[in-house]
């Protein structure tokens, strides 16, 4: 739905942003402009200022600028249609209609609140005042939960007999009220039930703080009711899109950039009680894409901590699986695990807030780490196992969405599994980070052979040793004409001497006129020299000898292009790079 100009335009003209932005931050006029200190950055001097005829703000410490939706989506953490209806409102303009169905949407949602407003309210003071209510009011001293806790999360109790559907059903319809999900019909008994009776209530908010469902949890142990029930779905309630807590949670980020993710109300209560206003609970069902997305609008950091069970660590693979697909650049996600039969309630009862940070500090373990930690365990070191496992960690890397996270993830993985199979990788690993170390040092020391890279080092032998045979070269030309070099220096040289070699003219090294340092150097360091010099002067020991270091530059030239598909196919996908990809390590494995 979309507002439409002239609406969004008279809320710009009766609200000037200095009127806006002064209800959040204090401002001075200076000049035609307004400044102050800026809202986003902690500051002594301010940098933020506001212009009423360009009806624009700009704060020069962060470079945010924007109009008034901007900046109250921003500082209230709010979605554009949200800012939308609060600046209407204190514009003093009536909310915008879309069309009849919306607006019949809009009175359900009108009726729904009011009617989730009572109900909370109701049960809330019941369990405040009433005296019957006191079983409610021990066992939540039992689990040594406060007043304040009840009134910050606004928990109540619904006796066993409750009686608010009569009061409701005066002021609005059967439907309206079976609606709510708060109510079922009794078929044997033609009467309307309240679901929760007998029960505890959390109300669970919408973004903007309304109550839209309830959980509810029974305070004695009765084997045959659940622990906890929650509100059906509704026209307003959809479980996978709605986290408990997160409206208040939220108000933080502007402070915190982190977020706990946890499973139970208990949890969320238990960590606010300790000081931990950050966290929100998933409503017993797994984690959704939508969640995953929700909480990353406001927090860079997720941290989801399950309770130290078996089934919390299901719960947890489950939801690295499914929010590993929504990973993105500059937000993390990550797994605390707590000790055996603690959950995150319990835990922060027990040793404190303080312990609780610094627990997640030593042990929060990154989303990509888990799933590799997890799949790991069950593999075994032989070749099925060991392939069943890359198999499956690449096509859970294939699920991320973004393509540069689904690059370093793979990578990752890939590394990762290399480090398992030490044999078949160890050149590799060599190689790789020799060169990377030799490329900018290869240069300023000439003469150092600690700074030649593996590569370097068989090129030279194949330079000495072509350098030292041209004759047999040129009557065998076929043998090196294909070899690939690496460094551009001795690939020059090569390229030479294969050109001389083909003219057919009879050449000594003299004819090469070759730069002498580097001469020098290759006769200096080739390690070939030192095989030869044991060798009687054999041209078929010395065919052998270049065979061999042809194989290991192609080698070294397989490795190269496997590593560039593998990336490349991390992006791309596509079958064609797959298939060259397999073509390419076929050939490594025979080689
Ligand atoms: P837990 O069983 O871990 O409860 O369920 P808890 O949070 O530790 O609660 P206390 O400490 O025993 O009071 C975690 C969440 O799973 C859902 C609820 O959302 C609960 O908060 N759940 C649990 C259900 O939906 N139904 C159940 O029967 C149990
Ligand atoms: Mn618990």
């Amino acid at each position: 739905m979309k507002y439409p100009k002239e609406y969004l335009d008279e809320i710009k003209t009766r609200l000037k942003v200095s009127t806006v932005v002064s209800k959040s931050v204090a401002l001075k006029k200076r000049g035609k402009e307004f400044v102050g200190l800026s809202p986003f950055k902690n500051e002594k001097t301010p940098s933020f200022t506001v212009n009423d005829e360009k009806e624009f703000y700009h704060c020069f410490a962060t470079s945010e600028h924007g109009n008034i939706f901007d900046f109250v989506m921003k500082i209230q953490n709010l979605k554009f249609g949200e800012a939308v209806k609060h600046l209407a409102q204190l514009a003093g303009m009536q909310p915008y209609m879309f069309s009849k169905q919306d607006e019949e949407r809009e009175k359900k949602w009108k009726e729904y609140q009011s009617i989730f407003s009572q109900y909370v309210d109701f049960y809330h003071n019941e369990l405040l005042k009433n005296e019957s209510c006191s079983v409610a009011r021990d066992y939540l001293k039992n689990r040594s939960i406060t007043k304040e806790e009840v009134k910050k999360f606004k928990i109540g109790y619904i006796q066993k007999n409750p009686n608010f559907y009569e009061k409701l059903k005066d002021n609005y319809s059967e439907q309206t009220l079976t609606e709510t999900g708060l109510f079922y019909l009794d078929e044997k008994k033609k009467i309307y039930v309240e679901r929760f009776r007998g029960r505890l209530i959390f109300p669970i908010n919408n973004i903007s703080g309304q109550p839209i469902a309830l959980g509810g949890r029974i305070i004695e142990n009765l084997d045959y009711l659940a622990k906890y029930i929650n509100s059906p779905e509704t026209n307003f309630f959809k479980k996978g899109s709605n986290l408990y807590n997160l409206d208040v949670a939220r108000k933080l980020s502007n402070k915190i950039d982190h977020i706990y993710l946890v499973e139970g109300y208990m949890d969320v209560v238990g960590l606010s009680k300790n000081g931990l206003e950050n966290a929100v609970a998933n409503l017993g069902t797994s984690l959704t894409d939508k969640q995953i997305l929700t909480l990353n609008q406001f927090f860079d950091d997720i941290i989801i901590c399950f309770d130290g069970d078996e089934s919390g660590y299901k719960a947890a693979l489950r939801a690295a699986e499914n929010s590993i697909k929504e990973l993105k650049p500059e937000k993390q996600i990550s797994f605390l695990f707590l000790p055996n039969k603690e959950d995150p309630d319990s835990y922060v009862n027990k040793n404190g807030k303080a312990n609780f940070i610094e627990f997640t500090k030593q042990s929060k373990l990154s989303i990509h780490k888990f799933i590799f930690n997890h799949y790991k365990k069950q593999t075994e070191n032989n070749p099925s196992s060991l392939a069943i496992f890359e198999k499956k960690l690449r096509s859970i890397a294939n699920t991320i969405k973004d393509n540069f996270i689904k690059k370093y993830v793979l990578e990752y993985f890939l590394e990762k599994i290399a480090e398992l199979t030490p044999h078949s990788n160890q050149n590799k690993k060599k190689f790789f980070v020799k060169r990377a170390k030799s490329l900018d040092t290869t240069k300023k020391h000439f003469n150092d052979s600690q700074s030649l890279t593996g590569v370097e080092l068989k090129e030279f032998s194949l330079l000495y040793l072509a350098m030292n045979n041209l004759n047999l070269l040129q009557a065998n030309i076929h043998l090196i004409e294909n070899i690939k070099l690496f460094t551009e220096v001795n690939k020059k040289i090569f390229e030479l001497i294969i050109e001389k070699l083909k003219t057919g003219e009879q050449i000594t090294i003299e004819d090469l006129k070759l730069d002498s340092q580097l001469l020098e150097k290759i006769n200096k360091f080739a390690p070939i020299k030192h095989i030869l010099k044991n060798q009687a002067d054999d041209d078929q020991k010395t065919i052998e000898l270049l065979d061999d270091i042809s194989r290991d530059l192609m080698n070294y030239d397989l490795e190269f292009r496997i590593q560039e598909l593998e990336s490349r196919f991390s992006v791309d996908m596509s079958e064609t790079t797959f298939n060259e990809l397999k073509e390419l390590k076929k050939k490594q494995n025979i080689n």
